[in-house]
């Protein structure tokens, strides 16, 4: 699978400069009850800045509420090397509208084929960081079992394990599996990109992600895993059968399997993920004396390497 010619730090930066675009525009909607609104500012900055980047973009997992950046969508000046992009400019709407924490501008890009395009569906999703035997979970077992297999792993008791799960009704069964084995659970309101990707920074205190989200949530949490050696197991949860129809029309082979991390992104890529609002991983946007200050992490997988940016832009007019 692709390889990337072009230096990944420098589109990774570019990349980056995207991601503080999008949270930079969706400052002025934290806390202000607008979702929609919200969502548009950050996808028409990030839009914006795509455009100035020189690269050939293709939008393969973009922004389906809003009329900006949707799947299809060419981006960069076309100059360059062809990349697929993945991209929530505002993953958390609602954190962003009710200014709660873990609100993230995200992108992640890869040579041609390396994501998966995926269908605004739900996912199981099932995660953990670096550092384990593949395999050391399994999505097929329980989330209890899982957790005890992890401890054994780290070598800890499964008390000592805390699994991320989004705070949903279709998440009971999970949630008592998880407490029958005495491991503790961090349930969370929304953004299970920073949920799956918290299990790969040790000072989020995350083990394990696991339950049902939607799949380009899915991609983007892959796309982070993937260049921190974190681990991810996925399957599509279709509600009825036109969602498999759905499924089967976006042109996704043999839709009901599991899908490895490698089938979810391959090749090289490049993550950028900005705060919108504070969380686990990334401080919030704000503005302080006159400008925005924001923080970013940027990863790629060709060298592991996770880089962090604090841009200070000031406020012009
Ligand atoms: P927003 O639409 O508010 O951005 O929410 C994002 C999100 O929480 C994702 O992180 C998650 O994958 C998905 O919504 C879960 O969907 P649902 O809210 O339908 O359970």
């Amino acid at each position: 699978m692709g390889k990337l010619t072009t230096s990944c730090s420098t589109l990774g930066y570019a990349m980056a400069g995207a991601t503080i675009a999008a949270a930079a525009a969706a400052e002025q909607w934290i806390g202000r009850g607008d979702e929609r609104a919200a969502e548009e500012a950050a996808a028409t900055a990030m839009r914006e800045a795509l455009n100035m980047i020189d690269f050939a973009g293709h939008v393969i997992v973009g922004e389906a509420d809003v009329p900006v950046l949707n799947v299809g969508e060419k981006v960069g000046t076309g100059k360059g090397v062809e990349l697929d992009v993945a991209l929530e400019a505002l993953e958390g709407t609602t954190l962003t509208a009710k200014a709660m924490p873990n609100a993230l501008a995200v992108i992640a890009a890869a040579p041609r084929g390396g994501l998966l395009q995926a269908p605004d569906l739900y996912m199981e999703k099932l995660a953990i960081g670096p550092g384990f035997e593949r395999g050391v979970v399994d999505l097929d077992a329980g989330a209890g079992e899982n957790a005890v297999r992890l401890a054994r792993a780290k070598g800890v008791p499964v008390r000592e394990i805390t699994a991320c799960v989004l705070d949903r009704p279709r998440h009971e069964k999970i949630i008592a599996d998880l407490r029958s084995v005495g491991a503790r659970i961090n349930l969370i309101p929304d953004g299970d990109v920073a949920g799956a990707i918290a299990t790969a920074m040790p000072e989020a205190g995350i083990d394990m992600y696991v339950g049902q989200g939607k799949a380009p949530e899915g991609v983007l949490a892959a796309a982070a895993l993937r260049c921190t050696g974190g681990q991810m197991q996925a399957r599509f949860a279709f509600r009825n059968e036109a969602e498999k129809y759905q499924a089967q029309r976006s042109g996704l082979k043999d839709a009901g399997r599991r899908f490895e991390i490698e089938d979810l992104v391959s090749g090289d890529v490049i993550f950028s993920a900005t705060g919108v609002t504070k969380g686990a991983l990334l401080d919030g946007v704000e503005r302080v004396r006159g400008a925005i200050v924001t923080h970013t992490m940027m990863l790629s997988s060709a060298d592991g390497v996770m880089r962090t940016i604090r841009s200070v832009t000031p406020l012009r007019g």
